[in-house]
């Protein structure tokens, strides 16, 4: 698991994006997008990319007050289990574009607004090697 403390306030005047690399995934893994770290925090995009349902598929959802609202799902994962890939976030006005190998693979509306995000959190079945956030263009390595 790793927690990271977005530094700076995400704004849109700035390019705001988060680059992960991790090794290999294998189960189920998530990335949130969340304010603080506390037990249960409100979670503006969780990415959960499923590989142990019969059909593998990537559950993203906005945890609110406690409750998660209704999943999105893409039936379809972009990254081959237990292989490199690379995990960009875009914070855009209205939603979040998420990019897997360089390459687009879902937006997220907001569903809250994303000035109090301040933390990244990873957890679950996957290895990270570092994090990247563009504002300021800091590296974290794993
Ligand atoms: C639940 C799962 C949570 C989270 C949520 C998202 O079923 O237990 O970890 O992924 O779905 O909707």
């Amino acid at each position: 698991p790793f927690t990271g403390c977005i530094q700076g306030a995400l704004d849109l005047v700035k390019p705001n994006h988060f680059k992960i690399w991790p090794l290999s995934s294998l189960c189920r893994f998530h990335v949130n997008l969340q304010c603080g770290s506390k037990e249960k925090p409100d979670v503006a995009l969780h990415f959960n990319p499923r590989y142990d349902d019969s059909r593998h598929h990537v559950a993203c959802n906005t945890m609110l007050c406690s409750k998660w609202g209704p999943e999105e799902r893409k039936y379809y994962t972009p990254m081959t289990q237990g292989e490199r890939f690379t995990l960009m976030f875009l914070v855009n006005r209205d939603t979040y574009s998420v990019i897997v190998n360089g390459v687009h693979f879902m937006e997220y509306l907001h569903r809250m607004s994303f000035t109090g995000v301040d933390t990244i959190f990873v957890h679950g079945e996957v290895e990270i090697d570092s994090i990247a956030f563009s504002n300021p263009a800091v590296t974290v390595s794993i």
